[in-house]
Order: structure tokens, then sequence, then C-alpha cells
């Protein structure tokens, strides 16, 4: 049987070199644990990026997913199936209440990666922003912020600020700018130099993930949300990483309950199990008359095995309370991670932040060889931006296992 070794050697011998993944293979997962071939147990601190928050393999979402198997897993939009209908209605009715519905009614369009969702957003808010707000034609402006992640589309790093994003990927597609994010003056000052009238949506994530959990200032959202609602913006909130529990509420604007006009969501919308992702909003903004037949699509989007699985996820989370939980035993990893800090770590410990399990401690200095030490060690984390070490892992996770946990973090943090 091939070892871990061999696996490595062949990714690397034969897939592009887009990730610098940390030298493990996970063969097997259940809940909060994977395993790698030769048998060693890991703790799940990444969730594949936040998507595992109700653990790795759930049952009721696998047996979802292989009934569902069983009987037809894909249609195309050309035809209707019976599992889409009754997801979107899932969606609408449980984010229904944390979007601004402006006397209007919630509405979804499904798609299948994070980075569609954007895609689908954006594309969605130019159209409304031309048929809806009256921008004349291609002036249609979106704002977004410096330090986000929202994909890998050429149009999504282009708006990006981070060099090794862009890359050599230009030129990218017009029409964006980029403020500071967490400053709500330099949104109004954006506003008055590109013109209010040509501006079509404000593009934020509540909690800035990839840029290593960048929780802006108390109020900044709700006051995002006035400068919005003044100037007739949609404000779309990726909600991609932080939404479905994972800050301890349902969705991370919920902590300054503000609601946008626009949720993307993704990652565990599929349970860990597919790809599932989805652009909420109401009927005013995407409406027929702003998205007729034939502006948008995908093969998948909204195919019947996705549907069924994302039905289940959600039924899971809200039914098991996982927000409660993340923000629960998001307290107490924090308060552990802080404690730590307190003695003399091996790197200095510039900053603790986070919400619910999305937490991330900033060294000064690499922290590689901290995450591959972790690893040695039975923990599973990644560092983001080299300097920033993620925690996030399934909100399944237990006291006891955080605990566990935790020892080990002081271990290698500190000895
Ligand atoms: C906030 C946010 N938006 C969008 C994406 C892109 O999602 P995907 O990788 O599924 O395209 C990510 C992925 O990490 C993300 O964190």
């Amino acid at each position: 049987m091939p070892s871990s070794k061999d696996y490595i050697e062949m990714d690397h011998e034969y897939g592009a070199h887009n990730y610098h993944p940390i030298p493990v293979v996970i063969s097997k997962a259940k809940g909060v644990w994977v395993w790698d071939p030769e048998g060693k147990k890991y703790l799940d601190c990444l969730s594949a990026y936040s998507s595992h928050n109700m653990g790795h393999m759930h049952p009721e979402v696998i047996e979802a997913a292989k009934k569902q198997l069983e009987k037809v897993t894909l249609t195309s939009r050309a035809f209707h199936n019976d599992q889409m209908g009754p997801f979107l209605k899932q969606v609408c009715e449980l984010v229904g209440t944390h979007l601004n519905l402006d006397s209007s009614k919630p509405m979804v369009l499904p798609m299948n990666s994070g980075a569609e969702a954007v895609e689908t957003g954006l594309k969605v808010a130019r159209a409304w922003g031309y048929i809806k707000k009256g921008i004349p034609k291609d002036k249609a402006h979106i704002i977004c912020c410096e330090g986000n992640f929202h994909g890998r589309t050429i149009t999504i790093c282009g708006i990006s600020s981070d060099p090794v994003t862009r890359h050599q990927f230009g030129p990218f597609t017009p029409g964006f700018s980029m403020i500071p994010y967490g400053d709500e003056n330099a949104l109004e000052t954006e506003i008055h130099n590109i013109g209010a009238e040509n501006i079509a949506a404000f593009l934020l994530e509540p909690i800035q993930g990839e840029a290593g959990v960048k929780v802006p200032p108390k109020g900044y959202l709700k006051k995002v949300r006035q400068i919005c609602t003044k100037y007739n913006i949609l404000m779309i909130t990726d909600e991609i990483q932080t939404g479905l529990c994972r800050t301890g509420k349902m969705f991370a604007v919920d902590h300054e309950e503000v609601k946008p006009d626009m949720f993307l969501l993704g990652k565990a919308l599929g349970g860990g199990v597919y790809p599932v992702s989805a652009v909420v909003t109401r009927e005013n903004v995407i409406g027929p008359d702003v998205i007729p037949p034939g502006t948008h699509g995908s093969t998948f989007g909204g195919n019947p095995l996705a549907a069924a699985i994302g039905m289940k996820a959600l039924e899971v989370m809200v039914r098991d309370k996982l927000d409660e939980k993340a923000q629960e035993i998001g307290t107490y990893f924090m308060d552990g991670l802080k404690a730590i800090a307190e003695h003399k770590t091996k790197l200095p410990v510039i900053d603790i932040r986070g919400k619910g399990l999305l937490i991330a401690i900033e060294f000064d200095g690499n922290a590689r060889p901290l995450v591959e030490q972790l690893m040695n060690n039975g923990i599973l984390a990644k560092d983001t931006h080299s300097t920033t070490i993620r925690f996030a892992p399934p909100l399944v996770i237990t006291k006891e296992e955080v605990e566990w946990a935790l020892k080990i973090i002081k271990k290698v943090f500190t000895e």
C-alpha cells in the first residue's frame, strides 16, 4: 500500500503546485478527527476552511447523500427536479429573517463553489444597478475592501489587494475599487469620489477570514448598513466562511443585528460533502426583471444531490444549535489561547482574535514551523499570511477535546 510520502510525491509530480499544503495525507475522517494512511490520528482545526461545521462524515448528511445517490443526481436546470425547490424554500425561510427584505420576499440563486456565488452576486448587483437604480450603461461600480478574500476567478483576483492572489493574471475587470476594511469614513469618502448614483454595491466579509480573522471595530457593520441605505447601495456580505454558525451566531452580521441586502453562502452549506453555494437576496433585487432566463446559470447549480445534502446540512446545524455551541466552546478555546500567550512563547504573540470558533493567533515571525510541530503532535491547523495560525475546528468539538488541544498547543508554542 502506498505511504503518505508516496501520495505527497504523486501530488507534487502530477499536480500543479498552486497550494503549499502541510505534509499530511488524510485518508479517513469522523467528526473532529482525521487519520492518515499509517493510522495516525489528528484533530482537524481547519475544517476545510470552515466547511465541516457539523463535523466530518455527519451520519445524517451522509445518509441523505446516499439516499439521493440511489435516485437522481444531476438533471441540469433544463428540467426541474424534486429536491431544489424544497431546498430553496428552506434557505429562504432560514436566511430571510436575517435579510433586509425591503417589503419584498427572499429569493435564492444556487451555485456550486464559493467563488461562483461571489461572481453571481457581482453580476446580480450590476444588473440591479442598471435596471432598478438607473445607473447609466457600463458605469456600474462596486466597492470592495482591502485584505478581502472572495475566491480565485479573474474578476475576484482583480478585486484582491494581495499580490500573490493577483499574480500575473491581469488585465482585470473594470468597475471596482478598494477601500480600507473597518473604516466607514473611507466608504463614505469613496462613495463621494465615485458618485453614489453609479455605485451598485459594497461587498465585504463581516469578519475577514483569509486575511487572518480580522474582526472589524464594533459598530462598523451597523454604520455600513446605514451608509448603504442612505445612498441606495446594496450591502453584500460574503458569509461563505463566517456564515452558518461558525462565529457563534447563524451569520456574523447577527453580532451587530445588521440585515444585509444579499448573503453569499457556500462551504458548510454543502455539509462538508459536496460543493453547494448560494446567493440569497430579495425578489426586487434578483427577480425575473433583473435576472431573466438565460442571463446566468450553471450545469451543476441546484442539482438534486446538492439540494438533498444542503437541506440536511441546514437542518442539522439549526436543530443542533451549532451557533450556540460555537459561541460557548469558542470562548473557552480563546480564553485557553490567551492563557498560553501569558507564558514565554517561541515567537512573540501579537494578537489573539476571532468570534465563536473562528479564532486566530498572530505571531511576530514565521509561524509555519509551529504549524508543522502542531501536526507532529496531532493537531492540523494552517498558517495564513505566514504569521497567523487559524483555529477553526468543526463546531461539534467538545470541551474535553479543546482541553486536550490546548495542552498540545501550549507545549508546541512555549517549550
Ligand atoms: C469569504 C470567502 N469567500 C469566498 C471563498 C471562495 O470559496 P471557494 O473556495 O469555494 O470558491 C472563500 C474561500 O476560502 C472565502 O473564505
